[in-house]
């Protein structure tokens, strides 16, 4: 496995928000960990960043691009409705191997999601060198006045390569969605329907509480599916969207926080990007070494939530 991700230039301190909402640096230190977040330019779209994290992911595992024979793109904020992201990113990449290419939406959870699928395609035989990429734009799908939302998101994309040699690679996936949420987490305006305004709108106290107890579990199922303890994992990778949630599921698994990767202080939640990007700034911080068990775990909108046990 090999990662690489992209972060855009432009950087938004919680002290830039504070004269645009009624909130406090302090304050969202506090509640969400969030020191600052990037924001795309004005003319930087989901598939730009998605080419740069590809590019660093495409780099680290020194391969031609050619060989790579699947993409799956996770995001919820698509370039266009169609093409795909994944078709815009195959192109821009120069792969014109014919390979399938296609974006999935799991909102936060979506990189565990192209994970889990991508890992299914190679362990049948099916494919030998995929592409995953979680990459999402969120400052275009913000309310800039509502403080609730807009002091919690980023922009960002991760990417990682895997190949049907990576020994021993993924271990397990797992899965889940409770549509029955849908309302706590929601841009309520798509495509068929445009009644509703085009910004991420959140119950967070409540999306808050669900989300530590499904990660709770999430993490025991994975654990109890390969037999193993607490104390075989060497690093949690989070889905990165408040420290506290994080902080919450780790005291709940009696994990220490230095086994835990921690980036959401630097980028806030990236949705799809948040996952790959945390696991790559670990392997290039030489936190994350070969060898190593790696439980990478994600919530999000739907709800969707997920989970993925990795040798890396
Ligand atoms: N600055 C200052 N005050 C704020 C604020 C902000 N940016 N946003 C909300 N507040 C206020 C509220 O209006 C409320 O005021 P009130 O008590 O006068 O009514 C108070 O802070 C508490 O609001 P609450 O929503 O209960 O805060 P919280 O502790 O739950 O923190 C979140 C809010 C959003 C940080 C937190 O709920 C959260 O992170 N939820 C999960 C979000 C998430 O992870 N979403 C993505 C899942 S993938």
């Amino acid at each position: 496995m090999a990662t690489g991700g992209y972060l855009p230039e432009r950087i938004m301190t919680n002290a830039e928000l504070a004269s645009m909402v009624d909130t406090t640096d302090e304050w969202i230190q506090t509640r969400t960990g969030i020191k600052k977040r990037h924001i795309a330019a004005e003319n930087e779209t989901t598939a730009d960043m998605a080419e740069q994290a590809a590019r660093n992911a495409i780099a680290a595992a020194d391969i031609d691009v050619n060989s790579i024979d699947f993409i799956i793109l996770a995001t919820s904020t698509p370039d266009l409705i169609y093409p795909s992201t994944a078709c815009l990113l195959q192109n821009r990449l120069g792969i014109h191997n014919g390979c399938a290419a296609f974006d999935i939406q799991a909102v936060c959870s979506g990189f565990v999601y192209a994970l889990s699928i991508a890992d299914k395609y190679i362990k049948s035989g099916s494919a030998k060198r995929a592409l995953i990429i979680g990459a999402d734009t969120n400052s275009k799908i913000l309310d800039w006045t509502d403080r609730s939302t807009c002091v919690v998101f980023g922009d960002g994309a991760g990417a990682v390569i895997l190949q049907a040699n990576d020994e021993p690679g993924i271990y397990s996936t797992h899965l889940h969605a409770d549509g029955a949420y849908a309302d706590l987490l929601q841009v309520p305006s798509g495509v068929s329907n445009r009644k509703g305004e085009p910004f991420i709108k959140m119950r967070g106290n409540e999306v808050f509480k669900i989300a530590v107890k499904t990660l709770s579990d999430i993490v025991k199922e994975t654990l109890d599916a390969n037999g193993l303890t607490k104390n075989d994992i060497d690093w949690l990778v989070p889905h990165q969207a408040n420290i506290r949630i994080i902080a919450a599921t780790a005291k709940k698994l009696e994990l220490s926080m230095d086994k835990v990767v921690l980036t959401v202080a630097e980028h806030g939640n990236t949705s799809a990007g948040s996952i790959p990007l945390a696991l790559d700034s670990a392997v290039r911080a030489g936190d994350i070494k070969r060898g190593q068990t790696l439980l990478l775990e994600a919530f999000g909108g739907g709800f969707t939530w997920g989970s993925a046990l990795i040798k890396y």
